[in-house]
Parts: C-alpha cells; structure tokens; sequence
C-alpha cells in the first residue's frame, strides 16, 4: 500500500533526523546501561562543566532571578527593547565598534538572525555560500526557506582559509545572480575551531569589492556565536573596523548570540546587527527586520533581553558575568590545547583549530569510525568529511583520551 503523506514538502527537503541529538541519546542510553565513567559524549554544543555539569553562569541566574513580573509577562516590541537594541551591540562591538550606520534586531538566538538574512537578503530559489564544514542548521534555514546552499573549501593545502576557492564560489554565483549572501561563520567556527586572520578579511572585502563595482549587491553575514570564547575576545572582534570602507553595494551583517556568551541557550536570544556606509540601507533593515519578526516569531523572549540590558548596566553583575565567561573561556582552551597535543602524540589529523566549542578530524569514513568509536564509549559527531569532537562537553582529561582513541578506530577501519 501506497504510504500516506500528509505534509507538503513544497519542494522543500525534509528528510530531517537530528543526527547530533540521536548520538547523545544513545551515549545516555549507554550511561544508564554500563556507568556514566564508562562514557565519553562528546557530542554536546554546549558548555559542560569537567563533571558533565551544564554551566550556568550564576550572575546571569541571579539576574534572571531579580526579574519583575513585567520584564517577563509583557510583549517586547517587535524589533526588541531599545535598550537592548542598545546593549546588545556594545556586547557584540566591544571596544571596535565600526564607523559606519548600525542597527540591531532581536531574534530567537542566532539561528534567527540565520532566518532573517537567509528570507530578506537572498531570493527565493538563488543560493546562499559557506564553507565546505559548516554548521548543519545552515543547510535546513536555507532549504526551510526555498534556497540553495552551496559551499567553498574552506582550507588550502597549507590549512589556510582558502581564498581561491572562496573567489571561484563568488565569481560562479555573480555570473547568474544579482545579489549574493555569504555565511562565514568566525571566529571558532563551528565544528573546526577555524577563525579567519584579519588579513584573510581584507582579502574577502577585496573580492566582494570587485562585484560590487558591478553593481552586484552581496551581504557579508559574520556569524559571530562563539566570538567570547576566542584566545582573545578584544583582538577577535578588531575586524569590525575593516567594513568601515565598504561600499554601499556590500551590506555587513553581524550574528550574536547570548546562547554561548550568556549561557542563555534555552532563552533563545540573539541579536541581528546590520553595518553599512549607507543611512536608507540601515533604514530598510529596521523595516524589514519589523515585518519579518511580526511574520514568524512576532517578538523576541522580553525576560532574555531585560536580563541582558541588566547585567550590562549593573557594574558588579557585569564584572561577575565576564569574569565567570572568562574561567569558561580559558577551561576550553585548556581543553583545545590538550585535544591538539594528545592528537599530535599519537599522529592524528587535527583540522586548524583556533579556539571555541569544537575541534574536527577529517575522515573520508565518519559513520563507520565514529560507530567504531561508540563501541568503546566514545560519542562523537560524523559529519559529512569527518568526525566533531565538542570540547566544551567533556574535561582535559577525557579531551586526552579521545584523541587517541580517535587514531585507533581510524587505524582499525583503514587496516593499518
Ligand atoms: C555556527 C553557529 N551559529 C549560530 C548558532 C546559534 O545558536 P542559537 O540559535 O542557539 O543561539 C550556533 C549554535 O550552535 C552555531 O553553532
């Protein structure tokens, strides 16, 4: 018999299995089953602490605490309070913030300033580019949305960012688009760690720069998620001023999260940042946000965005929730660290790793090493050309631990 759909696909793809929280439940099926020290999930986007603990920062729990019933209870406006409008890019900005007319919205965390690029900057049916490993939400906004996604190589033969490739996927794309949306997701992108130099900025300006003389339009969407947890979060955010000099054909779009830097995921707050040299630009964005905020979510969490203008604007709070996100911040570089030198130990292939959640492992076989690895307790994600590994999830020590075992399942299913 003829299986029954009920769902309209419209088009779209929607064969959607959530791999990542497949392979955590199992992991937590095993834990159950033989022991939680028997386990390593290594698969969590989300800060645990070396016990498996998830982290709240306490000075954010203590501000969601002090709330009024208002701040939770009434609608925030559509495009987010205007103190949070505020305070929101000064978090994102830090000390560089650009010379040139911004404007914020609030969004249900950075997936949604995701959506709103995708809906208002490219057109139905174009394609929107990233790189070859990206995070795999890209793929089902811009399908969930009647677009393409089409993607770069992200690294040369040296581990470089791959400008040649990126130059290519741009000029295909110019040639039979009028307008184009790039996704770079930096600093410590996600699942590699990668984070594009400064140097490797200029170079993106440069080649959007040649079409937009040709009048070509292309917005440039920096996703910034896991920008606090940079080796440097005030360096990592100094390529804010090299837009300064874009022309107005080049829209620069900036992704912040309160998901990661707030340990706020489940509040779903973020914030979609325009910068651009060109006033009625940064007044259509305004406008548009306006109407794609009332068309999907209507508006944003109020209690998030009150926490936030909160701990901004309380001195001690602020001092307490930078100093809990640094202690994060240096325990996963201590975890990268220990990743990277357990990996050059035992020869495994790391993927360049900067800093931020996760680091990667190129395979030409992720399902089968990764079940391979499952066997021995070991949860990691495949993606389509290798294996993430989410230190944010797991401690130095079990950071050590993979890495090998890692090597091992290779050098098992290979046959070395
Ligand atoms: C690359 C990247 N961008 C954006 C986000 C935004 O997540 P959220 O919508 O939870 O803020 C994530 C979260 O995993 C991510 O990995």
């Amino acid at each position: 018999m003829e299986k029954l759909v009920f769902a309209d696909g419209n088009d779209r793809e929607l064969n959607f299995t959530d791999k990542i929280f497949g392979i955590s439940n199992k992991a937590q099926e095993m834990a159950a089953r033989e022991g939680k020290d028997k386990v390593i999930d290594a698969t969590i986007g989300a800060l645990l602490d070396d016990n498996g603990a998830l982290i709240v920062f306490d000075a954010v729990n203590q501000a969601l605490h002090h709330l009024k019933p208002n701040d939770f209870a009434a609608y925030a406006p559509i495009l987010g309070l205007p103190e949070y409008l505020d305070v929101i890019k000064k978090y994102a900005f830090g000390a560089h913030t650009p010379n040139m007319y911004t404007a914020a919205c609030a969004t249900p965390g950075g997936t949604g300033t995701i959506r709103n690029a995708i809906v208002n900057y490219s057109k139905k049916g174009d394609t929107v580019i990233t790189s070859d490993w990206y995070w795999s939400a890209y793929k089902t906004l811009a399908t969930e949305n009647y677009r393409n996604l089409d993607t770069y190589t992200l690294f040369d033969e040296k581990g470089k960012y791959n400008l040649k490739s990126f130059e290519e996927c741009v000029e295909k794309y110019m040639a039979v688009q009028d307008s184009l949306l790039i996704i770079i997701n930096t600093p410590a992108h996600n699942p590699t760690g990668f984070s594009l130099t400064d140097s490797d900025w200029k170079h993106v300006i440069e080649v959007c720069e040649k079409y937009a003389a040709l009048g070509k339009k292309l917005t440039i969407f920096a996703d910034a998620a896991y920008i606090d947890y940079t080796e440097d979060p005030d360096s990592a955010r100094a390529f804010l001023k090299l837009f300064e000099s874009v022309s107005d054909n080049i829209l620069v779009l900036l992704s912040y999260s309160a998901s990661k830097s707030f340990t706020l995921y489940g509040m779903r707050c973020g914030a979609l940042i325009c910068m651009t040299n060109k006033k009625e630009i940064c007044e259509e964005f305004e406008n548009i946000m306006a109407f794609s905020g009332r068309g999907t979510w209507s508006n944003g969490t109020r209690a998030a965005q009150q926490v936030l203008i909160n701990l901004y604007q309380d001195a001690s709070l602020k001092e307490a929730v930078d100093r809990e996100r640094d202690e994060s911040r240096k325990m996963l570089l201590a975890r990268g660290k220990a990743f990277e030198e357990a990996a050059k130990e035992c020869g495994l292939e790391v993927l360049p790793y900067d800093s931020g959640f996760f680091a990667s492992v190129p395979c030409s076989a992720p399902d089968a090493v990764g079940e391979l690895l499952q066997k021995e307790g070991i949860f990691t994600v495949p993606l389509a050309k290798g294996l993430r590994v989410a230190l944010s999830a797991v401690s130095e020590e079990r950071c050590r631990i993979i890495a090998p075992a890692i090597k091992k399942a290779m050098d098992e299913y290979f046959g070395k």
